[in-house]
C-alpha cells in the first residue's frame, strides 16, 4: 500500500525528505501525462473550509480533485455551524463520516492540529498563520524543473518571517537546501522552527541563517524568494510595515548579489513596486506564473499519495 495513505499534512514535519521528493516527482509525471491519472480518485471527496481569502488554493484543489475523478465541497466557515462555536472535535467526527479528506485554509495551527487529531480521514494544511505546505511542495517541483535538484540549492528568502518563511525552513532542510532568511529585527522566524530547521539541517547536511542584512542573505542564492509584508490577518499592520521592510525590497541592488541564472519566486498575491520591483516579478529570471501552475500539479500528487490506497 502506498505509504502516505492516510497521513495529515499540516507543516511537512510528517514527511521525510524521501516522500517530499516522491509527492515532486509523481506531481512532475501527472504533469506530464494528466491522462494517466483521470479516475484514480473516482469517488472521493475533498471538503475544503476557507477562514481566509484563497485564489490559487481553492481553484487548484478543486480543479485537481474533479481532473483526479472526485469532486470537492467548498465551505466558508462562517456559514457553517464551526463559525458558531462547535467544538472541533464534533465537526471533525461528523465530518470524517461524510467525506475522505479536508483541506483547511485558517488562521490558528492548534485549531488545524485539534482537527486532525479528533478526524479519522487526511487534514492538509491550504495556508495557517505559521505554514503553508502546499505552496512549498509547489515551490520545489518548480526549483527541481529549472534547477535539476533540490540538495545543494541555496535559497534565499527575504522579507517577513511569517508562514512561508516558515515552511521553507522546515521543507528546506528536510530535502538539504541551504535556506537563508532576512527579515528586519523583530519580524524573525519563530525560534522553534528555525531549531527544528537546524535539527533537520544535522541530518541532510543543509546550511540554516537567519540574517537581518538582505544584501548578505541574497549573496549566491540560486534562488530568491520573497512574500507580502502584511500577511492576512496582519492588514492593520501594512502601512507601519511598508516602512520598516523598506530596505527588504527585492531589487536589481538586491538580485546582483545572486547567481547570474538566478531564479525568483514568489507565491502571489504579490505587491509590485512594494517587497519586489516589477522589472523583477515580470523578468526573465521570475517563474511565478510556472510556480501557481504546479499548485495543480503538486497538490494533485498529494492528494493521490493521501486519498489513493494505489
Ligand atoms: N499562494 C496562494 O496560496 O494563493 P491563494 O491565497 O490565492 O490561495
Ligand atoms: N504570507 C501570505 C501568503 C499568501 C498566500 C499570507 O499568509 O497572507
Amino acid at each position: 500500500m502506498n505509504s502516505m495513505y492516510g497521513r495529515n499534512i499540516l507543516n511537512l514535519t510528517e514527511l521525510s525528505k524521501e516522500e517530499i521528493l516522491s509527492i515532486i516527482k509523481l506531481a512532475i509525471e501527472i504533469k506530464a501525462k494528466p491522462e494517466a491519472y483521470r479516475g484514480i480518485l473516482a469517488g472521493k471527496i475533498i471538503a475544503m473550509i476557507f477562514e481566509k481569502n484563497s485564489t490559487r488554493t481553492r481553484v487548484s484543489f478543486e480543479a485537481g480533485i474533479i481532473q483526479l475523478g472526485g469532486q470537492a465541497i467548498i465551505l466558508d466557515s462562517k456559514n457553517t455551524q464551526m463559525g458558531r462555536g462547535e467544538p472541533i472535535k464534533d465537526t471533525a467526527n461528523v465530518m470524517s463520516s461524510y467525506v475522505d479528506a479536508i483541506m483547511i485554509r485558517t488562521f490558528s495551527d492548534q485549531m488545524v492540529t485539534e482537527l486532525a487529531e479528533a478526524s479519522s480521514i487526511p487534514v492538509i494544511n491550504g495556508l495557517t498563520d505559521d505554514h503553508h505546505p502546499c505552496q512549498i511542495l509547489a515551490d520545489f517541483q518548480t526549483i527541481y524543473e529549472q534547477k535539476g535538484q533540490l540538495e545543494g540549492i541555496k535559497l534565499a528568502y527575504i522579507g517577513d518571517g511569517n508562514n512561508m518563511a516558515h515552511s521553507f525552513l522546515i521543507g528546506g532542510s528536510l530535502v538539504g537546501m541551504d535556506i537563508t532568511i532576512a527579515t528586519p529585527k523583530g519580524y524573525e522566524p519563530k525560534a522553534e522552527i528555525v531549531t527544528l530547521a537546524k535539527e533537520n539541517a544535522k541530518v541532510s547536511g543543509s546550511k540554516i541563517e537567519i540574517l537581518t542584512d538582505p544584501e548578505q542573505a541574497a549573496k549566491n542564492a540560486d534562488v530568491l524568494v520573497t512574500d507580502v509584508w502584511a500577511s492576512m490577518g496582519d492588514e492593520s499592520e501594512q502601512k507601519e510595515r511598508a516602512e520598516i521592510f523598506k530596505s527588504f525590497q527585492v531589487n536589481n541592488r538586491l538580485t546582483a548579489q545572486a547567481k547570474k541564472d538566478y531564479l525568483f519566486l514568489h507565491c502571489l498575491p504579490a505587491h509590485r513596486g512594494e517587497e519586489v520591483t516589477t522589472d523583477i516579478i515580470d523578468g526573465i529570471h521570475s517563474a511565478i506564473y510556472q510556480e501557481a501552475a504546479n499548485r495543480l500539479h503538486a497538490q494533485k500528487a498529494l492528494m493521490v499519495k493521501v486519498m489513493a490506497k494505489l
